[in-house]
Formats: C-alpha cells, sequence, structure tokens
C-alpha cells in the first residue's frame, strides 16, 4: 500500500523525482519589501524538502510586479536580482528535493485595494455579490498588452532556469489571466484571441511556444489546467480534453488538472453549478476521462489527505498526486506515508457566509506557513476566526508595504 511513496519517476523532460508525491502551489505571502524570496521562504522550502514530497512546486509567483494576486507575492522580471532565487532553488536541492515555479499573472483577479494593473480578455469584473467590490474592474487588453504578457511569461521563465529551478508552471486554471482567455464567460472578445476554443487558447498555446523557445529542452514546463470552471456556461470538461490535446505535442512535462476560480471556488470543494464534486479527490473524475485524449503525464490536485486516495489517484493511471494544505499541516506527510496510514487533519471553517469561510479556510493554511518560515511546526489545531482577523490585518499591512512600494 506505500509502495508508490518510494517508486521513482522520470517526467518526459528527464527530470527525475524520487516517488509522485507533488506539493501543489500555494500563494506563501512572504516575500521581502522588494518582492523578492528571502529567508522565511528558504525555511519554509526546507521544511517542505525534507517533507519527501518528490516535487515542491511553489506559490505563483508573478511575470509582472503590477499585476500581483496579493500583496506579499513574488515577482521575478527581466530586471530582478537573481541571487535571492538562486537561494530558493538551492535550499530545496541541497535537501534532495526538486523544485518547479508556477508562474502567474492575475488578471482581473486583483484587489481595488492594491492598484496596479487589472486586465483581462474583456472588460468584465467579478461577479461575487457583495464582495464584488473587493476587486478591481479590468481593462480589455490591447493586442500590445497582449504581446507584452507572452514577453513576460518566457522571460521569468528564462530567468528561473537561471536560477538553477527545474522547471515552471504556467498557471491556466483558477479564474486567473490564461483562464480568464478560455472561458466564454470572461472572454467575449471576437478577434483572433476570442469566440471559438481554438481562439480562446491561443494566448495559453502562445505563452508556451514563447516559453519553449527561451529555455533549454530538459528544463522542465507544466500547466496547471482547471478541468471545468464549475460555472454555468463557463470552461467545461471537453474544453479541458480539446486543450489537452492542443498541447500534446508542445511538450509538455505534465498537466495538473484542478477546477474553478474565486466567483466558483472548486479547488476548496464547492462548485457554482450543479455538480457535487467528490468528499476526496475532487477532481479525479475528471481527470481520469482526460487520460484518453493526455499524452502527457497527467496530475491531479484537491482533497487528497489520506494515502489510501493517493494510492487510488495512482491505480487510476493518473501520474502525479497533487497535495497543498495537508502539507500545510503536516509538511512531512509522504515520510509519515512510508510508515503508516496517517490523515492529515486540514481544517476547513464553516461560517454561514460561503466566501468567508473561503478565506478563512486559506487563512489557516496561511498561519500554517508563517509558523514553517518561523523555523517551528503547524499547529495542531488552528481555529478560523483568529487565523482570519489576523490574516487581514497582515494583508492590510502588506497591502500599505505594496502600494507605498509602487
Ligand atoms: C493558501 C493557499 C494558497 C494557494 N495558492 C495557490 C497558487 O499560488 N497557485 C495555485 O495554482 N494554486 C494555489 N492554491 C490552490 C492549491 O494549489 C490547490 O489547488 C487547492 O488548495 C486544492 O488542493 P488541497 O485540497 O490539497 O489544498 C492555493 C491554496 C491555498 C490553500
Amino acid at each position: 500500500m506505500n509502495e508508490f511513496i518510494s517508486q521513482s519517476l522520470t517526467l518526459p523532460s528527464g527530470l527525475t523525482l524520487a516517488n509522485p508525491i507533488v506539493k501543489a502551489a500555494m500563494e506563501e505571502n512572504l516575500a521581502e519589501a522588494n518582492r523578492l524570496p528571502g529567508p522565511p521562504l528558504f525555511r519554509l522550502y526546507e521544511q517542505w524538502a525534507q517533507g519527501g514530497a518528490g516535487l515542491l512546486i511553489t506559490g505563483n509567483v508573478m511575470i509582472d510586479r503590477l499585476a500581483m494576486t496579493g500583496p506579499g507575492g513574488v515577482a521575478l522580471e527581466a530586471g530582478s536580482d537573481l541571487e535571492p532565487f538562486k537561494n530558493w532553488a538551492r535550499c530545496v536541492h541541497t535537501k534532495g528535493g526538486k523544485i518547479v515555479m508556477q508562474i502567474n499573472h492575475p488578471g482581473r483577479q486583483v484587489f481595488a485595494k492594491m492598484g496596479g494593473k487589472a486586465w483581462s480578455a474583456s472588460d468584465v469584473p467579478l461577479s461575487m455579490g457583495k464582495h464584488s467590490g473587493l476587486f478591481a474592474k479590468p481593462r480589455a487588453m490591447s493586442e500590445t498588452d497582449i504581446q507584452e504578457v507572452i514577453e513576460r511569461f518566457s522571460v521569468t521563465a528564462w530567468r528561473a532556469e537561471q536560477a538553477g529551478f527545474d522547471g515552471v508552471q504556467i498557471h491556466a486554471a483558477h479564474g486567473y489571466l490564461l483562464a480568464q482567455f478560455l472561458s466564454p464567460l470572461t472572454n467575449v472578445r471576437q478577434d483572433r484571441w476570442g469566440g471559438s476554443l481554438e481562439n480562446r487558447a491561443r494566448l495559453l498555446l502562445e505563452v508556451i511556444k514563447a516559453v519553449k523557445q527561451s529555455v533549454s529542452p530538459e528544463f522542465s514546463l507544466s500547466v496547471k489546467l482547471n478541468s471545468a470552471d464549475f460555472q454555468r456556461g463557463g470552461f467545461d470538461v471537453k474544453d479541458a480534453k480539446a486543450v489537452i490535446a492542443m498541447l500534446n505535442d508542445m511538450g509538455m512535462d505534465f498537466i495538473e488538472l484542478s477546477g474553478g476560480s474565486y466567483e466558483a471556488p472548486a479547488m476548496q470543494g464547492r462548485s457554482a453549478d450543479d455538480r457535487t464534486l467528490a468528499r476526496e479527490a475532487y477532481f479525479l473524475e475528471f481527470a481520469t476521462q482526460m487520460l484518453d485524449v493526455a499524452r502527457m503525464p497527467l496530475m491531479t490536485t484537491g482533497g487528497i489527505t489520506q494515502r489510501a486516495t493517493a494510492a487510488a489517484v495512482l491505480a487510476s493511471g493518473v501520474s502525479l498526486v497533487g497535495i497543498a494544505s495537508a502539507l500545510a499541516q503536516t509538511p512531512d506527510l509522504p515520510v509519515r506515508w512510508l510508515q503508516d496510514e496517517y490523515a492529515s487533519p486540514v481544517p476547513k471553517a464553516d461560517f454561514r457566509d460561503k466566501t468567508l469561510s473561503g478565506l478563512a479556510t486559506m487563512a489557516m493554511v496561511r498561519r500554517q506557513l508563517r509558523r514553517m518560515s518561523d523555523g517551528k511546526l503547524p499547529k495542531r489545531q488552528i481555529g478560523p476566526l483568529f487565523s482570519l482577523i489576523t490574516d487581514q490585518l497582515r494583508l492590510a499591512r502588506l497591502t500599505r508595504r505594496y502600494r507605498r512600494a509602487l
């Protein structure tokens, strides 16, 4: 039952992982004031590297410091000092781990308070009921903006390779910019970047081509894609299948399948349409539907906390098991699974306001990440309300710091 934890795996790029367990991306909000990685992030990643996962994917790193998913995030641009990024990769490699940088552009999912750019495929704002005002109103991107974004993705990927990372993952899920282009709900353009799925996927494909040209063939390149947006009329399973078919010949190391967006947080196990997600491994059923088209390894992330679930994911033909929250609660979960079936508890908030619940659940995870970044172990018991309040206060402070830097 636990043999899979010692089974190594070589990806198409030649990158060999000690096992198929992957720490999925979690935005850490722990950057230094200049948006560079520093000792708190190094301490956190050292702890994860010792925890035994075959691959660590960083929280999303921004390709543009003026378009950030959060005020404490990391940005890697043409002029960024590379030394801190080298240290980040090194602290994982010296512990025997592998590290891939997730790279992202938020598009319209930026907080209004932060300022900076809010770009999207079209000028469709987020619709989150009474919370909609938290987000900036986006403007539709021009052809020049689109070309700038493609260039930025390739520069960030190239610099990540220079810094010693094992690869990059392009974030095209969770309602961020590339997902906004993919979804007919947010992309109502009538030019070559909108309309048919082929047109809506064009930006993702152009980004991949540009990244491929800027890095070496053995640098791992993967994409995080929604299996569906879980919104009526949004990007759906058949679209995901078609996009995977488009990616088949583009040298992908693996495709990570997730789902949802800020409007429909399926990655937290909640959908905004009629579909109910599984209690564990939320997207496994969708991932297995992709197996007949995908010629690259697939990974699924969401709701995996138990060894038996991880084993079931692999038995279904999916090659990589993505775990996020459970590795914030139990950073050495893979090592523990070698010994016994340890089910990591993942605390979830349950307030009447579902948006607040989602924020509190994220806040509890981030509180654990902060503890680890201080060199401490995560707390076994953690409360949602205190976590939410301290998280909001901290985000307000980081937002002021970010605005000063702007
Ligand atoms: C605090 C937090 C931050 C996250 N940041 C990112 C991110 O930067 N990029 C990303 O692709 N997913 C991000 N996620 C989503 C996770 O990668 C994952 O898809 C989701 O949490 C479901 O997996 P889990 O049930 O194992 O937590 C984040 C999740 C949490 C809890």
